[in-house]
């Protein structure tokens, strides 16, 4: 995969790259999530739900980026079982994954949760109109992070939190395990699972490339967040990030 030039862009992909990649494993993605994470990523994801969903007292419109098969956004509607879900992402296969996965579900969901079109560097949402925002896995995807963190900024109301799920630098004494994991094993247990072994390449440099979790605060508070905090979870594979407008 080619990278933007320059120096932090230098290490973020190319959007049309990013979108055709997930474009062709979209159908398999759920079953190689579950696979390549052990079935952790479940639980990552019902960590951060409950934790958006608490921050916005189960009520409130709250905006997940980079939405995917929509997993997110059904955790939420869970956790906040008074809030408004728009899923947003810019790969309508993924998009589609997630859509017939809500008319399985939408009877539940009273019309609370919704699948659109919406690409992360502009955001179709004005400004100040949601109570809090998720990304899991999307940011590490972002072709220009800086812009990606002041959309989120930008359409956050005042008061409103950012939550991201991403992965992060392990614990030193787990790194070797892990890197080893990313490069050999990962690659090839998801050509069984989707099929696209160039896919889960770029996946594990994206997440080997990633900021430590201390400097994706920095970042978060470069665009104008406070209260940013983060937790590792799983020997630090992953980090869940929360920061407030
Ligand atoms: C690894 S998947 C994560 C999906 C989901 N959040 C989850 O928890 O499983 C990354 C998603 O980010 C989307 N994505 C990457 N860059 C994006 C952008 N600039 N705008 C919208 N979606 C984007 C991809 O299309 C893909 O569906």
């Amino acid at each position: 995969m080619r990278r933007r030039g320059g120096t932090l862009r230098s290490l973020m992909p190319e959007g049309s790259e990013i979108n055709a990649m997930f474009g062709k494993i979209a159908r398999r993605y759920d079953l190689a999530n579950t696979l390549l994470s052990g079935g952790a990523c479940h639980w990552w994801t019902r960590r951060l739900a409950r934790r958006a969903g608490a921050f916005l007292g189960g009520k409130g419109v709250v905006a997940d980026l980079a939405t995917g098969s929509g997993d997110v956004a059904f955790a939420l509607a869970a956790a906040a079982p008074d809030a408004t879900v728009r899923g947003f992402d810019f790969c309508e296969p993924m998009l589609d994954v997630a859509r017939s996965r809500l008319a399985q579900k939408d009877s539940a969901l009273g019309g609370r949760v919704s699948f659109a079109f919406g690409d992360c560097m502009a955001l179709p949402l004005d400004d100040a109109s949601v109570d809090a925002v998720t990304v899991a896995y999307g940011v590490r995807n972002f072709q220009d992070r800086a812009r990606g963190l002041a959309e989120i900024f930008r359409v956050l109301r005042p008061g409103g939190a950012v939550f991201v799920l991403e992965f992060t630098q392990p614990r030193a004494w787990f790194r070797p395990f892990y890197t080893f994991y990313l490069r050999r094993i990962l690659p090839w247990l998801a050509r069984v699972a989707t099929g696209n072994k160039d896919a889960y390449d770029y996946l594990a440099g994206s997440i080997l490339n990633f900021p430590a979790a201390d400097a994706f605060s920095q970042e978060l508070r470069s665009v104008g967040f406070s209260a940013v905090n983060a937790d590792l979870l799983t020997f630090g594979v992953v980090a869940l990030h929360r920061a407030v407008k």
